[in-house]
């Protein structure tokens, strides 16, 4: 199978994140934080050196600021439902994903006004938007680091600012860009940002983490047992463990830890400027084809993620064209953000997205070209 859905998951996880996991599932067996005992402790040790490796990569001053999460979709429910209150509102943008549109949604029907700023091309002209869409009750700017849909990049610095000036928070959905691209919380001015673990970290689903600020902005999502204070009745919202309740999936941080040292093994940009390189070539190549559409704002790569149609044929169908006939995983629909179809009027017909990772080959894009040049 040639491997092209890096955006929904990626794959083949790195042998680092492997051994890892192996790693933590011979050595570190003791529920973390529960006990004194010496296995007890040396998970607890582990745990605190992989949040500090994490934060370190992540480019987090203090590890403790780094909540670890089931996923980005957690992380976004945490930051969203503690931040807005009934009479409050928030800025998003087209190209959110559903882990961010859903909780909107849901907090909408419960008071909270919300304005949705279009994304473009032109980045003076989309902070323009976000600029005017916010008032006087704003109190969040959610915007992704990058499109799952297009590949751009947000430019999350100057969104930050502007947030800042108004007295805003700004959360942002980092899911496309951790392990690929580096954008900090030191460098953007962010306040909180999502990860997930099992895209570019390379580790598997249902690990993820989060960037905090502020704890006191925020109140856990999932209350139960953290180890400690174990005698107040309401839990206390302490960083990092009073937002991580229950028993931690180590295994999870182990390989999200594993794939990091692989990203620092070979080295992020180079990984990064294999993809794009792919990512380029790719484009390049597509412009040969009168009956493909691209759907970009701007030329060149950004994030190694291509969408496009075959035009008069749904995306599913080139998708199983692409499986059936040249054993190539791509994921056809409308990828969790439906406001992005909207957009570019394929909410109906959804796109086929291609997405590179540091395993695939240029045979491999030409393999797949060949493919989409018979359709
Ligand atoms: C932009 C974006 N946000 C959020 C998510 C959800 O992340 P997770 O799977 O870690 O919950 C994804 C994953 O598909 C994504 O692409």
């Amino acid at each position: 199978m040639i491997y092209m859905d890096n955006a929904a998951t990626s794959w083949p996880k790195p042998e680092e994140t492997k051994k890892e996991i192996e790693n933590v599932m011979e050595k570190y067996g003791a529920n973390p934080g529960r006990g004194a005992y010496p296995f007890a402790r040396n998970a607890s040790e582990y745990l605190k050196k992989a949040r500090k490796d994490i934060a370190d990569f992540l480019g987090i001053d203090h590890a403790e600021h780094l909540i670890f999460t089931s996923g980005n979709t957690e992380s976004a429910n945490i930051v969203l439902k503690s931040i807005l209150k009934p009479g409050d509102h928030l800025v998003y943008t087209s190209s959110e994903h559903n882990a961010v549109r859903r909780p909107v949604f849901y907090l909408c029907k419960r008071g909270v006004e919300a304005t949705m700023v279009e994304t473009c091309g032109e980045e003076e002209r989309f902070l323009e938007r976000i600029r005017k869409a916010f008032r006087k009750n704003t109190k969040l700017l959610v915007i992704n680091a990058g499109s799952n849909v297009t590949g751009h990049l947000n430019p999350l610095r100057e969104a930050a600012g502007i947030a800042r000036k108004r007295s805003a928070y700004v959360y942002a959905d980092m899911a496309q860009t951790a392990g690929i691209i580096d954008l900090s919380p030191r460098e953007t001015g962010v306040d909180f940002m999502g990860y997930a673990g099992h895209k570019g970290l390379n580790g598997y689903g249902g690990i993820g983490a989060l960037y905090v600020s502020d704890p006191s902005l925020l109140q856990p999502l999932i209350l139960g047992g953290t180890g400690k204070l174990s005698y107040l009745k309401d839990q206390a919202a302490y960083l990092p463990e009073g937002f991580e309740s229950g028993t931690k999936n180590l295994v999870g941080i182990g390989g999200m830890l594993g794939g990091i040292c692989f990203i620092k093994n070979r080295g992020r940009e180079k990984i990064y400027r294999h993809e794009a390189e792919l990512t380029s070539y790719f484009l390049e190549e597509l412009k040969r084809m009168d009956r493909i559409k691209v759907y970009r704002f701007r030329e060149g790569a950004e994030l190694p993620v291509v969408s496009i149609n075959v035009e008069g044929m749904f995306a599913d169908r080139v998708a199983d064209i692409l499986a059936k006939k040249g054993d190539i995983a791509v994921r056809s629909g409308l990828h969790c953000a439906p406001d992005m179809h909207r957009q570019f009027g394929t909410e109906k017909t959804g796109t086929v997205r291609f997405s590179f990772g540091f395993h695939n080959t240029f045979d491999q894009v030409d393999h797949a070209l060949k493919i989409l040049h018979t359709l």
